[in-house]
């Protein structure tokens, strides 16, 4: 069936983070059906250029790595220049890893982890910020585990716990200046990470991209005196 744009989001500029695939990718189009104007980052060369090509020109893609602090600060130079300011701010890149006791975990696994899901949060953030305004929405992309651990994942819960105490201070920073910020906690997502601790977990008990994409959406389009502070969204089966 052909998307219709309903254009809820006409003249807004958002960025997401890790949007060559997964939940990052649908939310990303999501956005571009919603009328927005989207920049999107990710690594993935093919796929960024592919993911480009639904943006129209009004959007942009960007290559980065958002653990590394330079690129990430050249990222917002060109984004200032070239949109001038952002709306929303969906922080979503990510990384889980294999599933290791602390005792197996070697510590390149655990130092990219953070680098990742805490570093590269921080990073972006940081330099988002100069760019939003009375109205802006921030939305990082935690996950379940943020208050619930998985087993055999230390790294990957401690990061999101982590993120999510991030996540929670910037919201009381910002409130001032009318920028809200959203706790994404989602279970269960049908996505390549699983990939890299249990690959054949069972699909079709996860929720879809496009349904997270889809709880994205109305967080950016609540009214502006209410923020949603904290999202826990799974699949109404219940998660895995
Ligand atoms: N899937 C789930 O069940 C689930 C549940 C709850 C929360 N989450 C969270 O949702 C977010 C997205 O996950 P996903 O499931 O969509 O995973 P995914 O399919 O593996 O996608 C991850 C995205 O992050 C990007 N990324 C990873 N490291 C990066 C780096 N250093 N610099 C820039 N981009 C980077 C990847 O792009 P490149 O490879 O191109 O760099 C990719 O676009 C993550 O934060 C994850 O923790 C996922």
């Amino acid at each position: 069936m052909k998307k219709t744009a309903n254009n809820s989001l006409k003249g807004k500029t958002a960025l997401v983070t890790g949007a060559t695939r997964g939940i990052g990718l649908a939310i990303a189009n999501a956005l571009v059906d919603a009328g927005a104007q989207v920049i999107i980052t990710g690594r993935d060369a093919a796929k960024l250029r592919a993911a480009g090509k639904r943006l129209s020109t009004r959007g942009a893609a960007f290559s980065v790595d958002i653990r590394d602090a330079q690129e990430v600060k050249t990222l917002f130079r060109d984004v200032k220049k070239r949109f001038g300011h952002l709306d929303f701010l969906i922080n979503n890149a990510g990384i889980a890893h294999a599933n290791l006791t602390v005792e197996k975990m070697p510590f390149d696994v655990w130092r990219s982890v953070v680098a990742t899901n805490l570093d590269g949060l921080f990073l972006v953030t940081h330099h988002a910020l100069p760019l939003m305004d009375r109205g802006g929405v921030i939305v990082n992309n935690l996950s379940r585990a943020a208050v619930q651990p998985f087993l055999g994942m230390s790294a990957y819960n401690s990061t999101k716990a982590g993120a999510l105490m991030f996540t929670n201070s910037l919201r009381m920073e910002v409130r001032k200046q009318g920028i809200r910020v959203t706790a994404l906690m989602p279970g269960a997502i049908e996505t390549d990470i699983w990939e890299q601790f249990w690959a054949d977990a069972p699909r079709d008990k996860m929720l879809s991209p496009a349904e997270v994409a889809s709880a994205v959406l109305h967080v950016l389009t609540m009214p502006a005196g209410a923020t949603i502070e904290q999202l826990q969204i799974g699949p109404a089966s219940g998660d895995l």
